[in-house]
């Protein structure tokens, strides 16, 4: 019989959790570069005005969350889930009007930012097909399905 007395283990982050490409993007420095770049274009592209309303004009926090919360969803360190426990994305979410178009902004950062830190080509095909789910799912206005702007050319599945 199991007398273990510990707690539940967590719910295990939906995505890429247990994936290689933690390390196949180059580890923490370049989630953080990643993350760095994202907000630069989300600050300067023409697309992105509505999307980058939603956040404070001092992404200092955010960016930190946004890092823990990637390099856990990418397979590495777990801090995102001892600081915040499950993500629940969608409902944290919830409080912005996120339809196609505020998720397609937000790809499109992320397309150029994984250009900027030099994702591989596969992986980065990869990756932007785990986003899109990621970002579609959390669209809570707005005509269902919503096609993406550009079809990810990749099927590979987020465990
Ligand atoms: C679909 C378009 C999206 C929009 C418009 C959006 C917008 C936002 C906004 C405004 C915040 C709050 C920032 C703050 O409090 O400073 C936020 C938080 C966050 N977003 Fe998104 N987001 C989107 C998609 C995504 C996707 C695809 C992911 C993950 C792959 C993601 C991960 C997160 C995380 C981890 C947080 C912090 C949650 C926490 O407080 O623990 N977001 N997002």
């Amino acid at each position: 019989m199991n007398t273990a007395t510990s707690n539940t283990p967590p719910t295990p982050l939906p995505g890429l959790l247990q994936s290689p490409h933690f390390a196949m993007l180059g580890g923490e420095a370049v989630v953080v570069a990643l993350v760095d770049a994202f907000y630069r274009h989300m600050d300067a592209r023409a697309d992105t005005g509505v999307i980058r309303a939603m956040h404070a004009p001092d992404l200092a926090s955010t960016k930190a969350v946004l890092v823990r919360f990637l390099c856990e969803w990418l397979g590495g360190p777990k801090a995102y889930s001892a600081q915040h426990g499950h993500p629940r994305l969608r409902m944290r979410h919830a409080a912005f009007a996120i339809g196609a178009p505020e998720r397609d902004a937000w790809l499109a950062c992320m397309d150029c930012a994984l250009t900027d830190v030099g994702a591989d080509p596969a992986l980065h095909t990869a990756l932007m097909a785990s986003f899109f789910k990621t970002a579609d799912f959390m669209r809570n206005t707005g005509p269902n399905p919503a096609p993406p702007a550009t079809v990810p050319t990749t099927t590979k599945e987020s465990p």
